[in-house]
């Protein structure tokens, strides 16, 4: 893309260390810090005119009088523009972005996005950082809550909703603000789940899994890009010329901004590339536009862009005149921006005569929805809905939680704002259930004190297990029905929050165990930010829903489907582990030679200490209250040319009694290809509601193209191939539940 002119004019007027400056992303000192920040006096660099853009302001009169001091401090009167992460709403907190994905509904994740930018908006931000569309297969990674789950189709469209949501048509509109995809790319595919661990990975699976949701929210016209901590295939992203400027800008034609992650740059040292001037000149060349927090742009730019770097160890070798080409090519980048946003014409856009923020009970309403179509009922054993009338025993430590329910990466939220399990309880049924703790979240003293790391929403009952035990069974027992309320605490998920062992802390599964055994009918409620393996706690449940962390409406959600007041029609955008150590997994996984089948057997692809009768609940899954049954799916055409439409139908019907909300899937697999390829992939998916009785056909258009895979020896040599031969389409409710025609591609 061409800089418009006023960005050139502006170009032509800077001296260097001005457009050095423009490189740099301070916070406003107002919210998290989430690495090693170096001392930064914000002010002080305003009056200088050292300072790009701020992330992190809390209010229109902060970003107004930051706006005021910039315009002071800068020659030109270059502005700058405001960031913030609004990752699943701003003060109106949706549930989670995992939990949002379960939903499938694209056009309530693009409502959900675009409240959140009016929000923002109304506070003078420009830019957000997200969506967040690291495909995540991992449910030891605690930042898989706030991806898009473990499918590269459902993250792509995803990424495309959201992106629309918050830019709408322009970006710059009211109302509105610049979409960031974040974390380029593969930070998802972390070593072991571990939080800033590298990613080695096939190519194939960065060009098939890791790179699409970024293609699509690119095509969706994403204003810019946040590039990921983490290696891949041992070059540090923030110095990875080849996916950045290659990649990214090359092939998938990106021509917005690109910014580090919080002290990313400086990172690249640890990572073992080079001292800091080293670094900079690296993460510049690879095409880091800015410098969140670092400010070593700003420290080493001036002396590089005077000698140049020769660094035999790291391979760059480049000249003062290149370094400063690539200055001129990061400010220009930050400068169009600026004026793509207006703020080059107005720098008080968006910070004077600002719409006002949307009504927060407009907002309330849609986060309820929300958090009601996001969870996944996973069990029923003709235990829900529940009567109204019934006496409840509410149990768990969740029961009458608030902080807990916003989740991770709900840094303008309030947790005033929930309103908790017992009260939504009691809204629908004219009453108060009974309430008990019945186990403390997490037992060990030192897990709490981390888990209260940003103000504390875990306070451990100083009562004995076997006491908190004794008072719950007595409550299930003296109850119609028991709720248990379990889950994970905000901070056991989300950054810096990977887990051995993701499955639900012992005490809560000792909890669940005990009130199972009292006969009382039991419906367990997991409130998390991560896809927990469930073993026992699914068995011993009766019915069992998967509420994620909701947000300000997620608990009164819950008590929708709980007694039918809407229906469930939440699915799993990843798969839970059947055990905390069968992962990472994805229903997507390649087949090997020793398929498994199921069950263990000797000399197959399976788990010895894994029983055969484990809980399983695959992507894709959920149930509702109605009865939807599939018929058999038909093909226009059995054999078809390449180029060729083929049209697939199922009828599905609902012999139910109450409405149905399906997500009908539609998955490819191609049995014979040059490489080993997933066992089957998503290739589409249809939301229909049916009425009790009503029939419905569903139709798929199947093309040639969705086959596309790509071989690739390494990043620069990708062939995507095509090849005609037989493939199989499965349709049905979830991944693993569908059934199979064939069809025939002839050159
Ligand atoms: C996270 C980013 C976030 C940034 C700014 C980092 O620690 O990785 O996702 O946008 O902080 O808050």
């Amino acid at each position: 893309m061409q800089a418009p002119d006023s960005v050139e004019t502006l170009i032509s007027e800077m001296s260097l260390a001005e457009k050095i400056g423009q490189l740099n992303l301070l916070s406003a000192g107002e919210g998290l810090a989430t690495g090693a920040a170096g001392e930064s006096a914000l002010e002080a660099r305003l009056a200088e005119g050292q300072v790009g853009a701020v992330f992190g302001t809390k209010s229109l009169s902060t970003a107004r009088a930051m706006q005021e001091a910039a315009l002071a401090g800068s020659r030109l009167k270059i502005p700058l523009f405001f960031a913030e992460d609004v990752i699943h709403g701003h003060r109106t907190v949706f549930p989670l972005p995992l939990a949002l994905a379960c939903s499938w509904d694209m056009a309530l994740i693009e409502e959900t996005a675009a409240f959140a930018a009016a929000e923002a908006a109304s506070e003078g931000l420009h830019q957000v950082y997200a969506p967040m569309i690291d495909v995540a297969r991992d449910p030891r990674w605690g930042r898989v809550a706030e991806s898009p789950g473990e499918d590269a189709l459902l993250a792509s469209r995803i990424a495309a909703a959201v992106t629309s949501g918050f830019q709408g048509d322009d970006f710059a509109g009211p109302g509105r603000v610049a979409a960031c995809l974040k974390h380029f790319v593969a930070y998802g595919a972390t070593q072991s789940g571990r939080d800033y661990d590298n990613a080695s990975l096939a190519w194939e699976d960065l060009l098939g899994l890791y790179l699409p949701p970024f293609a699509a929210g690119i095509a969706a016209g994403a204003a810019s890009v946040m590039v990921a901590f983490n290696a891949v295939n041992k070059l540090p992203m923030h110095a990875h010329e080849p996916l950045i400027e290659g990649w990214l800008r090359g092939r998938a034609g990106f021509e917005g901004l690109v910014v580090s992650d919080y002290t990313g740059i400086k990172e690249l040292t640890s990572h073992g590339l080079g001292d800091a001037a080293t670094v900079v000149a690296r993460a510049l060349h690879a095409g880091v536009d800015m410098d969140m927090l670092g400010e070593d742009y700003l420290r080493h730019l001036p002396g590089l862009a005077e000698t140049g770097l020769r660094d035999p160890d790291c391979g760059l070798s480049i000249t003062a005149a290149e370094i400063v080409a690539l200055i001129d090519r990061a400010c220009r980048r930050v400068l169009s921006f600026k004026a793509r946003l207006g703020l080059l014409d107005d720098p008080f856009r968006g910070l004077t005569g600002t719409p006002a923020a949307p009504a927060r009970k407009a907002g309330r309403a849609l986060a309820r929805r929300a958090a009601a179509r996001s969870a996944v009922l996973l069990k029923n054993e003709g235990v829900l809905p529940l009567n109204p009338d019934s006496r409840i025993a509410l149990i768990g430590p969740l029961a009458d939680d608030r902080a807990n329910m916003l989740g991770t990466w709900s840094i303008s939220g309030d947790a005033r704002d929930v309103v908790p399990l017992d009260q939504a309880v009691a809204e629908l049924t004219g009453r108060r259930p009974k309430v008990v703790l019945g186990a403390n979240l997490v037992a060990e003293p030192w897990l709490v004190k981390r888990l209260n790391v940003h103000g504390i929403t875990v306070e451990p009952d100083p009562r004995s297990e076997a006491e908190l035990l004794d008072e719950a069974v007595a409550a299930a027992r003296a109850a119609d029905v028991a709720i248990a309320a379990v889950g994970e605490a905000r901070e056991q998920a989300g950054e810096s929050a990977s887990l051995l062992c993701a499955d639900l802390p012992a005490p809560q599964r000792r909890l669940v165990a005990r009130l199972a055994e009292t006969g009382t009918p039991l419906v367990v409620v997991v409130f998390a930010g991560r896809p927990l393996a469930l073993g026992d706690v699914a068995r011993a449940a009766d019915a069992l829903i998967y509420a994620w962390h909701g947000g300000i409406a997620g608990p009164e959600g819950v008590a929708d489907l709980i007694f039918g007041r809407t229906e469930p029609s939440g699915r799993l955008a990843v798969t839970l582990p059947a055990a905390p150590g069968e992962v990472p997994l994805s229903y997507a996984d390649e087949p090997t030679g020793r398929p498994a089948r199921g069950r263990f057997e000797k000399f197959r692809t399976g788990w010895l200490d894994l029983p055969d009768n484990a809980p399983r609940f695959p992507f894709g899954y959920g149930l509702g209250y109605g009865t939807v049954r599939y018929g058999p799916p038909q093909l226009s055409a059995e054999v078809a040319q390449i180029g060729e439409r083929v049209r697939l139908t199922v009828d599905l019907s609902n012999s139910g009694r109450r409405a149905a909300t399906e997500t009908v899937q539609l998955y490819l697999s191609d049995p014979v290809a040059r490489i080993t390829r997933p066992g089957r992939l998503l290739a589409d998916f249809r939301q229909i509601t049916l009425a009790p009785g009503e029939s419905r056909r569903v139709a798929f258009e199947i093309t040639a193209d969705m086959l596309f895979y790509p071989v690739a020896p390494s990043l620069e040599e990708v062939d995507w191939v095509l090849e005609p031969g037989l493939i199989r389409l499965h349709v049905g409710p979830n991944s693993r539940d569908t059934q199979t025609v064939e069809l025939t591609w002839v050159a």
